[in-house]
């Protein structure tokens, strides 16, 4: 029997706030009106150091937007997506609009199941090899949301972009401005509804690693760990540049991380390279024949961690009240 649309939109958005963002910023807005959802940018929630174009901001309402379709689906429901933006309204980044009704595959519960347990692990990964079937099942993922995913130890730039991740690292260190928007980020206590409390962080490494995690990620509390040598990366990437690309890529990046959870693996992010202008460029320059790169991942086998929390719906949330604004 198909549920009720508001009890259904209910668990749509729950599944939506569970989406990953660049410090848990959950930069991100929803409009109900009949049987519609909008997935907006909120620009009060982008990171205005690292993240000035909000680009990363965009991956984290398309993965947003990703959960609310799957939970949308495992509840009986066709759902078309209309991916935004659009120079006009550059803010409203998905519509999502109820299709009718389709019996959910066992492949989409299985996804939508993993919603509520995805996490970022920023701890060590056990020394176990991800197997052939699991990175195809990741590369499938990618594939079914117009996204591709590389892995650099087959694609033989792997020590290239380590070596860019430690560089743009060792920049971010040595700028205030962008050390106090992560502490600010970063500092948070347990329990608070957005921002990474240090219980989602990892120990720090005992010595400098290939590859390496953020900083600001560290737990000074925990005794220094050894991290795996060389974890398996993968690069995510979309044939086209620009806003609707980002959107895209975080509807990928979300199917790929779900799948991952679904399979047992483990997943953090390596976005520094990213976030300086000079590390960003040369990694263009890198996938330059593939298409664009959006996230870095690191990917394996690890001890789950515990799940950071997120902003009530109700915080998030409006009704549209007028022909074209949203209340808030
Ligand atoms: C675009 C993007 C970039 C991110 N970059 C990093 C990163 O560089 N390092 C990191 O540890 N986590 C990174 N994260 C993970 C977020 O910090 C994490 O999603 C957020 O704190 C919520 O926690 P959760 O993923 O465990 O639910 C990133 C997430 C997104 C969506």
């Amino acid at each position: 029997m198909i549920r009720p649309l508001p009890t259904v939109f209910d668990q749509a958005l729950a599944a939506a706030v569970r989406a990953p963002s660049p410090h848990n910023t959950q930069p991100w807005r929803f409009v109900v009106e009949h049987e519609v959802i909008e997935v907006w940018l909120d620009r009060e929630r982008v990171l205005t150091v690292a993240d000035p174009h909000g680009r990363e901001a965009r991956l984290a309402c398309g993965a947003a937007a990703f959960n609310l379709v799957i939970c949308l689906r495992v509840n009986g429901f066709a759902a078309v997506v209309r991916m935004l933006p659009d120079p006009a309204e550059p803010d409203l980044v998905a519509v999502i609009r109820l299709d009718g009704n389709q019996k959910a595959t066992a492949g989409e519960r299985r996804l939508a199941e993993a919603v509520f347990r995805r996490h970022t692990n920023r701890r060590p990964l056990l020394d176990k090899e991800v197997p052939p079937a699991a990175r195809t099942a990741l590369k499938s993922a990618a594939l079914q949301e117009g996204g591709q995913i590389e892995y650099l130890n087959v694609s033989g730039r792997y020590s290239t972009v380590a070596s860019l991740v430690r560089q743009a690292e060792a920049l971010q260190a040595d700028n205030p401005v962008f050390r106090a928007e992560a502490e600010y980020w970063t500092h948070r206590e347990p329990g608070s509804p957005d921002g990474v409390p240090k219980t989602a962080s990892g120990p720090p490494p005992y010595g400098p690693g290939v590859v390496t995690l953020r900083a600001s990620h560290e737990n000074e509390n925990l005794p220094p760990r050894e991290y795996e040598q060389e974890p398996l990366l993968g690069v995510l990437l979309t044939r086209d540049r620009g806003p609707h690309a980002e959107v895209r890529a975080g509807m990928a990046m979300q199917r790929v991380l779900l799948t991952a959870t679904a399979e047992g693996l483990a997943t953090s992010f390596l976005s520094q390279p990213f976030e300086t202008a000079r590390t960003r460029a040369s990694l263009d320059r890198i996938f330059a024949g593939f298409g664009q790169p959006h996230t870095l991942l690191r990917i394996g086998y690890g001890s789950p961690t515990r799940l950071t929390d997120r902003r009530p719906v109700e915080d998030v949330l409006s009704h549209r009240t007028g022909p074209d604004v949203p209340a808030s």
